[in-house]
């Protein structure tokens, strides 16, 4: 009976291991703290029976076969910035998804990105193919740094602070 009992955990704990990578839980929950202020993001916890953080929610996807998370829905989740303030997001944050194909940060009250920290700290995700900025505070700025990101094909930035002439190639929706 007992070795029954340990044959199921070992297989279930194996499993769960091949669900999500070590190291974007963990970047994950760095995460965490940025964009919960509106609680939808309460289900990111670390545990033994919830280590797989491809299943803590429908905002992380990830890739079947290699557990990797490819989109990332982190729209809405902060509120807006006359309830919640401007803020400077750290792009860094996402560099650990390697397998990332899509980043969702809509509607997030985002001003900018802190120095040094800009979205060309992701020009290594080679699979990132859709950004959504839509409903920030972006300003012009943000598209040199933009401008690294070989791989993307969708961007949006409408509803932000942007003005002058805008050069980027691909599909772009204001
Ligand atoms: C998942 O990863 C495998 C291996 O890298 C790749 O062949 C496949 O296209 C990926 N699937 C998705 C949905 O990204
Ligand atoms: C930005 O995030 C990265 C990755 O978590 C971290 O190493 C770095 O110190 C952060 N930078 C700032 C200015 O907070
Ligand atoms: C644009 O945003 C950056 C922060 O991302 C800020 O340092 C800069 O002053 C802003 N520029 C204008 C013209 O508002
Ligand atoms: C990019 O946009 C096209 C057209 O709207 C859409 O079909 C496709 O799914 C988008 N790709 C990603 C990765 O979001």
């Amino acid at each position: 009976m007992w070795v029954f009992v340990v044959l199921i955990l070992v297989s279930l704990e194996s499993r769960w291991s091949e669900g999500c990578l070590e190291q974007e839980r963990f970047a994950l929950l760095q995460l965490k703290p940025f964009f919960n202020s509106l609680h939808y993001l309460d289900n990111w916890v670390e545990g033994d029976l919830n280590s797989d953080c491809c299943q803590w929610d429908w905002r992380v996807e990830c890739n079947d076969t290699t557990g990797g998370v490819i989109s990332l829905y982190l729209s809405g989740t902060r509120g807006l910035d006359s309830e919640m303030g401007e803020w400077y997001l750290n792009a860094s944050l996402f560099s650990p998804f390697q397998q990332l194909q899509t980043l969702y940060l809509i509607r997030n009250g985002i001003a900018g990105c802190v120095e040094n920290e800009g979205f060309d700290k992701l020009s290594t995700l080679s699979n990132l193919e859709a950004l959504y900025l839509s409903g920030n505070s972006f300003n012009s700025s943000i598209l040199s740094s933009l401008n690294t990101l070989s791989s993307l094909k969708n961007l949006s930035l409408s509803y932000n602070k942007l003005n002058g002439i805008v050069d980027i190639q691909g599909n772009l929706y204001f």
